[in-house]
């Protein structure tokens, strides 16, 4: 059965699902996009992503707790901000990207960063309620199943523990949400969707009581910050 057919299960209960996006992009089609992106990555989406992954980090700094998991860490842009009082795990698919990270940690001396591995965000090894907070930068429009991921980070964060995502969402209209929609033709060369809906990721009562908010530049970003509490 096809990523895009497949049903999947809700982490809130009482919304369905929708599909998580018409071409979702399976794992290797993710690790195909990064070893193209991973050598211009800093350069191409680095500056434009850049409030957004300030602000989700100084809002992960400003959270009790010392473990944290990133996942789809990336090139590890993210990772010379967090205090160094927090330990961080950072996790990828992408080979190519995480070499670039591993890199960053070694030239900028980051004794804080305790791992990076190659993982799928969907499905990770680690034990139950491991991590204080788990952030997503930039990722969850990537993963094939929006909803899995989700699960997963619920799983694997403590009861009123934290999960962020930054990321982009379908505008609900308009010129721009028009342009979305013409775009995602080409999320398989991009590595990402741009008509990802909020609603692929989480269920209604998760966003009633998530704390929202825009992002610079022009709110093209979102930040989603969600108390890890059981459904
Ligand atoms: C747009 S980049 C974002 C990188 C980084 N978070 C940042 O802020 O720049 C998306 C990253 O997610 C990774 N990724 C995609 N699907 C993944 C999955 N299922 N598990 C782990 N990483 C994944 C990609 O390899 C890529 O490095």
């Amino acid at each position: 059965m096809s990523d895009v057919l497949q049903e999947y299960p809700s982490s809130g209960g009482e919304s369905p699902v929708p599909p998580p996006s018409r071409s979702a992009l399976d794992a290797e089609a993710v690790k195909q996009a990064y070893r193209r992106w991973a050598n211009v990555y800093d350069l191409g989406f680095g500056g434009i992503s850049r409030f957004g992954r300030l602000k989700a980090v100084n809002t992960i700094n400003a959270l009790p707790g010392r473990d944290v998991l990133e996942v789809g860490v990336g090139t590890g842009l993210a990772l010379p901000h967090y205090n160094r009082s927090k330990a961080i795990t950072g996790i990828d698919l992408s080979t190519d990207m995480l070499a670039k990270a591993r890199e960053r940690v070694k030239r900028d001396n980051l004794s804080n960063v305790t791992a990076l591995l190659e993982m799928d965000a969907e499905d990770t090894t680690f034990e139950d309620n491991s991590f204080d907070a788990a952030v997503a930068m930039f990722v969850a429009s990537v993963v094939p199943h929006p909803r899995k991921l989700l699960c997963e980070l619920k799983r694997v964060v403590r009861p009123g523990g934290h999960i962020l995502f930054i990321n982009h969402f379908l505008a609900p209209g308009g010129i721009r949400g028009a342009v979305e929609h013409a775009m995602a033709r080409a999320s398989h060369s991009l590595g990402w969707h741009p008509d990802f809906a909020m609603e692929s990721l989480l269920p209604q009562a998760d966003i009633a009581r998530a704390t929202i908010q825009p992002v610079r530049p022009f709110g093209l970003f979102t930040l989603v910050t969600l108390e890890n509490l059981p459904d």
